[in-house]
């Protein structure tokens, strides 16, 4: 499986609660961690036991990155060194487990076209290719990768007007949040969120504590949330993303799926950081049987 996309530094902040204009805040803490939606998706591909290779570009500042998502055991041979600084997030996490980011882009926008299809060479027929919203050239690569016989998965987020211009019809997966849901439901449903149905085959929204939903042809499949003790909610849906698309390609039943996901997010807002609290396969089965006991 390959994953295209952001590779970024996280600077999180604890706080008491979002800094408001104007004001000076002191944080409790400070943790400097891998973030990104595309390094915390493939490094959950990964802990799901899933061979990935990242395709994304960092600076020279931060190398230790590499380390980091190899001692997840995430392919990096296709990641490039780029120019620019390594893109980063300004993280403030508050005291009900909340996030409010700040983004900026770096070295994740150089990524190179020319060499795209020769990193894109070892995917097999109906292999997949994942993306998330903070790459450049989207519908090019998503193109570029279905032409090529792979499989689509897309996760629009961060969701902004450039998302709402992505190739839909080209994408076997879409995994929104319930926000982003809504937005592409203006844009491409009249507003009903049942539409999202017919934009690809397979459409799973994540709520939050409300459960997943996914729309499969006629289908309408829900499970609900696992209760847990948020700590730090950066990085869950990012979670969720990895372990879904992980369980589908090892073609378990879409409820299945969605209830591993969901297991494997739970547990990762229980621990601080992003890729860091992405639990391991061994763990979501741990929690999925004590869960089941209950
Ligand atoms: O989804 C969480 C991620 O969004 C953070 O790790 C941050 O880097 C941003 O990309
Ligand atoms: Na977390």
């Amino acid at each position: 499986m390959i994953n295209i996309g952001s590779i970024n530094v996280d600077h999180v902040y604890r706080v008491p609660y979002f800094v408001k204009p104007g004001e000076t805040l002191p944080s409790k803490s400070y943790q400097r961690v891998l973030g990104g939606k595309g390094a915390n998706q493939s490094v959950a591909l990964a802990r799901a036991g899933e061979a990935v290779k990242h395709i994304g570009v960092i600076g020279d500042d931060h190398t230790w990155i590499i380390d980091e998502l190899k001692s997840s055991k995430v392919d990096t041979s296709s990641i490039e060194v780029g120019s620019f600084a390594t893109g980063h997030a300004l993280i403030q996490v508050d005291d009900n487990a909340e996030n409010c980011i700040l983004l900026f882009a770096g070295a994740n926008h150089e990524l190179n076209m020319d060499s795209l299809s020769e990193k894109l060479s070892g995917i097999e027929k109906g292999g997949w290719v994942l993306f998330q919203n903070e790459m450049p050239h989207l519908n090019q690569m998503i193109s570029l990768a279905k032409e090529m016989g792979a499989r689509i998965a897309v996760n629009p987020a961060p969701f902004d007007d450039r998302a709402k211009l992505i190739d839909y019809a080209l994408v076997d997966l879409l995994i929104v949040n319930d926000l982003e849901a809504e937005e592409l439901a203006k844009t491409k449903g009249h507003g009903d969120l049942e539409k999202l149905a017919d934009l690809c085959p397979v459409v799973i929204i994540t709520r939050g504590t409300k459960g997943a939903i996914c729309y499969f042809g006629n289908e309408t499949i829900e499970v609900p949330a696992f209760k847990v003790e948020a700590v730090d909610t950066t990085g869950a849906g990012d979670t969720f993303v990895g372990y879904v698309l992980s369980s589908i390609a090892h073609n378990l039943p879409l409820k299945e799926a969605m209830q591993r996901a969901s297991a494997a997010s739970a547990l990762a807002v229980t621990k601080a950081g992003a890729s860091v609290a992405i639990p391991t396969s061994a763990e979501v089965n741990q929690f999925l049987n004590t869960m089941s006991d209950l």
